[in-house]
């Protein structure tokens, strides 16, 4: 949703806590985390939104690894899972109830996790996700802020699905012409997840709505460093650059995230047309992740088989608290 409108909701309500919360929404981190002794914390985080391809199995398999994502995210490992499905009963079939479902169970397999029930609701719209608990060590939480002087930032997903998946629901494009980003959408951000670990990470996060700059920002707020991104360097889907360049099939969210930050952005020399991909929403989006940068090729290395392009696309300096495009 809008996000000046949740910024203004969650600064102002007083939501009940304790000592125990390590985590909570106030930084704008990926997953809640509460320690429950020494050794062990519980990281727990939702997410569920409506149909973006037609086919209800990738459907539930994109939405189950998008809602897996603020797990990983956090460097934690997932445990279980709860369904969460608002379904029009009257209008679809029992069929595709199932077939989603399973897509959602196909992925928590996947990811070694069970899934321990869930939740209906008959609703108009049809709606799914899961609510997702893992464990970590506190010590071991990656936080979305605290990115360093010095630091490089290594996307691991291309961007452009939001664009892709208006084009698919306005008919301009169909499955088999997205299909890079369906099996983007589809890759569980597990394995760059466990290198959080093996290096000195200073902070990571996940791409999802606010777009790859909203979720950038929301690691420099307040901070006292600032970024330069090299726009050449960030990974896009080939066929939604005729798009942002037209600036068609561009998603409502787009200019809501671009609002939101506008203040804290210097273009440079850049082309606007930039901003229809820099602000587009992602689902199942990669990580963002703020490293020293002597780290970074080995990190990139590691990831060296993964089957989707990961590139550094950025740097952290220490002159002014905003993100500069080069
Ligand atoms: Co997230
Ligand atoms: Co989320």
């Amino acid at each position: 949703m809008n996000p000046a409108l949740l910024d203004e909701a969650l600064r102002t309500i007083d939501f009940p806590t304790n000592s125990n919360v390590l985590v909570d929404a106030s930084h704008a981190d990926d997953a809640g985390i509460i320690q429950i002794d020494k050794e062990f914390a519980l990281v727990q985080t939702t997410d569920f939104f409506t149909p973006i391809v037609d086919d209800p199995y990738i459907y539930g398999q994109i939405a189950a690894a998008n809602a897996l994502s603020d797990i990983y995210a956090m460097g934690a490992e997932p445990i279980s899972a709860l369904n969460i499905i608002c379904f029009p009963d009257t209008v679809l079939d029992s069929e595709a109830f199932k077939l989603i479902l399973q897509g959602g169970a196909e992925k928590a397999k996947e990811a070694g996790i069970v899934i321990l029930g869930g939740h209906s609701v008959s609703d108009k719209e049809l709606k799914y996700g899961l609510a997702v608990t893992g464990k970590i060590h506190p010590e071991k939480i990656k936080l979305n802020h605290n990115l360093k002087s010095g630091d490089y930032l290594i996307l691991t997903k291309p961007i452009g699905t939001g664009i892709l998946t208006t084009a698919l629901k306005n008919g301009i494009l169909n499955e088999d012409d997205i299909s890079s980003a369906i099996k983007s959408m589809l890759t569980l951000n597990d394995k760059p997840s466990k290198l959080l670990h093996k290096y000195p990470v200073s902070a990571c996060t996940d791409v999802t709505g606010y777009g790859i700059l909203g979720h950038l920002w929301e690691m420099l707020e307040g901070s006292e460093v600032g970024v330069t991104i090299s726009v050449n360097e960030i990974p896009f889907f080939d066929n939604a650059i005729p798009f942002a360049k037209k600036g068609t099939q561009i998603p409502g969210g787009t200019l809501s995230n671009e609002r939101f930050i506008h203040k804290h952005l210097d273009m440079g020399k850049v082309d606007l047309w930039y901003q229809a991909l820099l602000f587009d929403p992602q689902t199942s989006g990669g990580l963002l992740i703020s490293i020293p940068s002597e780290f970074a090729t080995d990190f990139l290395n590691d990831l060296a088989e993964y089957p989707l392009p990961v590139s550094i696309i950025g740097e952290v300096h220490d002159r002014d608290n905003q993100i500069s495009l080069v």
